[in-house]
């Protein structure tokens, strides 16, 4: 082989295959207020399905695996009664705190091995969590989901409610929304805005992006990112639940103050269910109503961006060995961060855990952006006149 035919070697794709065990960490099943009307509720995650109920008594949100361990029926098709759910196909009833079967109202005796898997559950946010370990250990109290200001701090009057949105992505492993953390070139040409400022820090079981960014004044846009210039930190605290601290210009020297939810659950290995809400911080003067409404706008325009990023991964093939440049941001060390939550608990390495930071140069791209957005401005400016 010449020198020069090394050169050209083509570029091949190593598409890898996607992991057959689920992340170990805190997921997020959504809000909590949708699981307490009395129903239990099926869902689909882990390869398996879960029961999710509100307990009549205790009032607290319970799960458990769906299929009953007597004949297979499915407890979300069942009935709440009192602190279980029951079985619609015999009616054995299913303790939500311990999974212990409490009556079969039809026998004499219940077997006393009859004990279903209660999954390690707990609200927080407004929204409800469980813990999964295909090792089956608890979870260490270091890698608790953080309480969120807007929903347990003093001020939380001040904040709107949640305004909540799921879609599921089927086709793609839930790693391709993992890697947009550190994608800073898709915010400009999938999400049509402008980063200014990037950096990445991954710490222990935490991953965050600092991004600044501007609007593209040359997409016509009514998505969040097109309302003005924004500052954006979004951490990762564990595999699948992202808390982004968002501040973002709304005119006049009005900043505006959201947290938005990026968070995900894992339904088989080529599909998860996507999630995010959002709620505002009032600004002087506003009302409920009009809190409400921001946060409505705000998770409308996450929408979009979502919708953009999964119409992506729906077309896009897993790739193991992307090919960089500078300008990508840590895609490398990010999965490596990312490998911690699929290896057993014994198996983290240190390189895994250990405290990396980068900050992407955005200078040229900020040029090369600026000079095409400058030309599509003046490619439509005659048509505007007209
Ligand atoms: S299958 Fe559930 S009670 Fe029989
Ligand atoms: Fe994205």
């Amino acid at each position: 082989m010449t020198t020069q035919d090394q050169h050209d070697e083509v570029r091949i794709i190593d598409a890898g295959a996607a992991p057959v065990r689920f992340a170990r960490g805190w997921h997020c099943l959504g809000l909590a207020r949708d699981f307490r009307d009395g129903s239990p509720h099926e869902v689909e995650a882990f390869g398996t399905k879960l029961v999710v109920f509100a307990g009549e008594e205790d009032g607290v949100l319970h799960v458990l695996n769906a299929y009953c361990p007597h004949m297979g029926g499915n407890l979300a098709h069942g009935t709440v009664k009192g602190d279980t759910v029951a079985c619609p196909f015999h009616d054995w009833r299913w303790k939500g705190a311990t999974g212990r079967c409490a009556a079969i109202p039809y026998a004499r005796r219940v077997p006393p091995r009859a004990k279903t898997r209660a999954w390690t559950a707990r609200e927080r946010n407004g929204q409800l969590y469980v813990w999964h370990d295909p090792q089956g250990a608890r979870p260490d109290p270091a890698l608790e989901i953080p309480e969120i200001e807007g929903c347990h701090g003093p001020d939380a009057g001040q904040w709107s409610d949640w305004s909540w949105q799921q879609i599921r992505v089927t086709g793609a492993h839930c790693r391709e929304i993992v890697d947009n953390v550190v994608d800073m070139a898709h915010f400009y040409y999938v999400h049509y805005s402008f980063p200014t400022y990037f950096k990445n820090v991954f710490d222990g079981h935490v991953a965050t992006q600092y991004m600044e960014s501007a609007p593209r004044p040359d997409v016509a846009m009514d998505t969040l990112s097109g309302a003005g210039a924004l500052r954006s930190d979004a951490s990762y605290f564990g595999p699948s639940y992202m808390i982004d601290k968002l501040w973002s210009d709304v005119g006049d020297g009005v900043e505006m103050e959201s947290v938005l939810i990026n968070c995900h659950y894992p339904v088989a290995a080529d599909s998860f269910v996507l999630m995010y809400g959002a709620i505002v911080k009032k600004l002087p003067g506003m009302t409920d109503e009009q809190a409400a409404y921001a946060a409505e706008q705000t998770s409308a325009g996450l929408a979009k961006g979502f919708e953009q990023d999964v119409e992506i991964w729906r077309n896009k093939t897993r790739i193991d060995n992307p090919l960089l440049t500078e300008e990508d941001g840590p895609v490398y060390q990010l999965r490596r961060w990312y490998e911690q939550f699929y290896v057993d608990a014994t198996e983290v390495k240190d390189e895994m855990v250990r405290r990396f930071e980068f900050e992407v140069d955005t200078r040229h791209a900020g040029e090369a952006w600026r000079a095409e957005v400058s030309a599509n401005l003046a490619a439509v400016a005659p048509q505007r006149e007209q």
